[in-house]
């Protein structure tokens, strides 16, 4: 039976949707992937891709998925269906799919995280302990190193998964009234904790230098592509676009918000506490030589913790700052993936008029389970060369297809179908309804010609690298070479679940149900 539109829920004040839009968009992202990518990708040449990326793609996509929440009042695939019919609905399910994988693997990480926070208060920080599972000795690593790989060989991650599992089904269990409570408390206390850890960063022996190296400009790397393919989707992962979730939030505004300049708020909001983070990560790493691997994984569970480690002040220090920094990836984590969480059950809500938590049901009963699966125990490369268990090497792949490819995937077929089929001029019309700041034609242009243009020309590079130089997951696969094992299939499997199995998910969903107003 279709619901009651009243009853989809409403932010109590703009400051409420703010805080809640800016913590979806604030999270691990923003204090650790966003470094650890800057390093990976030319350190100090890296904020150029980076600030174009966010006026020319971020800023306007961000207003867009704002503009067509307050045009529809609809979840993601509601929105899409208003933009260009069923293909644009299946599209929408699509990229609800695509972020509800990120988030099985998103909330693995903050399990993680959480056995990382009770490890800081002190096994963390104790001589490095041997792995057996992986038939390495006592001191073969840094402790941090050791502890995390110890943590992911047994099954209390299992638990932690289905803690922050409940801790998401429990704030969002009223929609925007109980995520706008939860937001007004931890996003005010993320920014209290990252202001500490730059104090922190930048008051060590030459903390400064870090900081130079985050700005030190190497154009050499601008050549590459895939400098821009890692800017550009670094963009829609930290400013959470193409995951459906800032429609979702916008749909529970009054119709005549200021719908731009809450766009530009939110975007600044967040990358502002991006570079802040990245001031803190570098100056810390500086200091004390820990070099910033290519990998966001290794950055968050080891090399970072590693530098902490070393703070002076004895123990006790370390110990705070090792909790402190934990406890912050935690709740910057939960204020994100509440959010998809919400833009799921929402997106549900909305097509099978269902009780919100009958949705919620669905959206967290399915995640877990995935988020189990990338929290297996199970040692598959004892050697470490890749990554160790079974739950780590499928979570590395997924994220490569989820991250790399279909954020932008998803932006590129958001921005054709509304710059094409319903004209961007029509959602420019809407923003500009209600706002202070006038959007003019050069947002048409925009969306219809040059966002498509560069993302399709970024997604064919790396599509192509990928024909190349062996699809992304090879050299985990020849690990088995003898007889026959489905693990040797794991990158085409996962391939293609993530790419065909979700179409055909979504397909699925494009068929059930009807929307409101609409017979089916
Ligand atoms: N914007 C988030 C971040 O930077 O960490 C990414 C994100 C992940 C958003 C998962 C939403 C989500 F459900």
């Amino acid at each position: 039976m279709p619901q009651d539109p009243t009853s989809r829920g409403q932010w109590k004040s703009r400051v409420g949707f703010i805080l809640a839009a800016s913590g979806s968009a604030i999270g691990l992202g923003n204090i650790v992937f966003f470094s650890a990518n800057a390093y990976k990708f030319g350190g100090g040449a890296f904020y150029l891709p980076y600030l174009i990326g966010l006026f020319l793609i971020g800023i306007p996509v961000m207003a867009l998925e704002f503009g067509l929440g307050a045009m529809t009042g609809g979840a993601f695939p509601e929105a899409m269906y208003r933009v260009a019919g069923k293909k644009g609905e299946w599209a929408g399910w699509w990229a609800i799919l695509n972020a509800g994988l990120i988030t099985m693997w998103y909330i693995t990480l903050l399990g993680w995280v959480m056995g990382m926070l009770f490890g800081s208060f002190g096994a963390l920080w104790e001589p490095s302990v041997a792995l057996p599972a992986f038939g390495m000795a006592e001191g073969a690593m840094s402790n941090p190193h050791a502890f995390f790989f110890n943590m992911l060989s047994g099954w209390w991650p299992v638990l932690f998964v289905i803690i922050i599992w409940v801790l998401n089904v429990i704030i969002t269990r009223k929609g925007a009234e109980s995520i706008e409570q939860a937001a007004r408390i931890f996003v005010p206390l993320m920014w209290i904790f990252m202001f500490v850890l730059i104090v922190r960063g930048l008051t060590l022996p030459n903390g400064f230098q870090g900081v130079m190296l985050l700005f030190s400009p190497d154009f050499s790397v601008m050549k590459d592509p895939e400098v821009w393919r890692g800017a550009f989707s670094q963009i829609f992962f930290t400013l959470s676009l193409g995951f459906g979730v800032m429609t979702t939030y916008a749909s529970y505004l009054p119709k005549n918000s200021d719908h731009t300049q809450n766009a530009y708020i939110t975007s600044l909001l967040n990358c502002g506490f991006e570079y802040m983070a990245g001031l803190a990560v570098f100056s810390l790493l500086f200091v004390f030589a820990v070099v910033p691997q290519a990998s966001t994984l290794a950055m968050t569970f080891f090399i970072l913790p590693q530098g902490i480690g070393q703070l002076p002040g004895g123990n006790a220090t370390v110990m705070l700052f090792g909790a402190l920094f934990f406890f912050l990836l935690l709740i910057a984590g939960l204020t994100s993936s509440i959010s998809l969480v919400e833009a799921l059950t929402s997106a549900l809500r909305d097509k099978f008029g269902w009780t919100r938590m009958k949705c919620l049901a669905w959206a967290a009963g399915v995640g877990v389970i995935g988020s189990i699966v990338f929290a297996l125990p199970m040692v598959v490369d004892p050697g470490l060369n890749n990554d160790g268990t079974m739950g780590l090497t499928f979570l590395d792949i997924f994220s490569h297809w989820n991250f790399d490819y279909g954020l932008l995937l998803v932006g590129l077929v958001e921005c054709v179908l509304v710059g094409w089929v319903m004209g961007a001029d029509k959602v420019r019309a809407v923003l500009n309804q209600n706002s202070k700041m006038h959007i003019g034609r050069w947002f048409d242009v925009l969306i219809k010609w040059v966002i498509p243009g560069v993302l399709l020309g970024l997604l064919l590079w790396g599509g192509i690298g990928e024909i190349r130089n062996g699809l992304y997951g090879s050299s985990f696969s020849e690990n088995y070479t003898e007889g026959f094992s489905l693990m040797r299939f794991t990158p085409i499997i996962t391939l293609l679940i993530w790419l065909v199995g979700s179409g055909a998910v979504a397909a699925f969903l494009v068929k059930k149900g009807s929307y409101r107003n609409d017979a089916s």
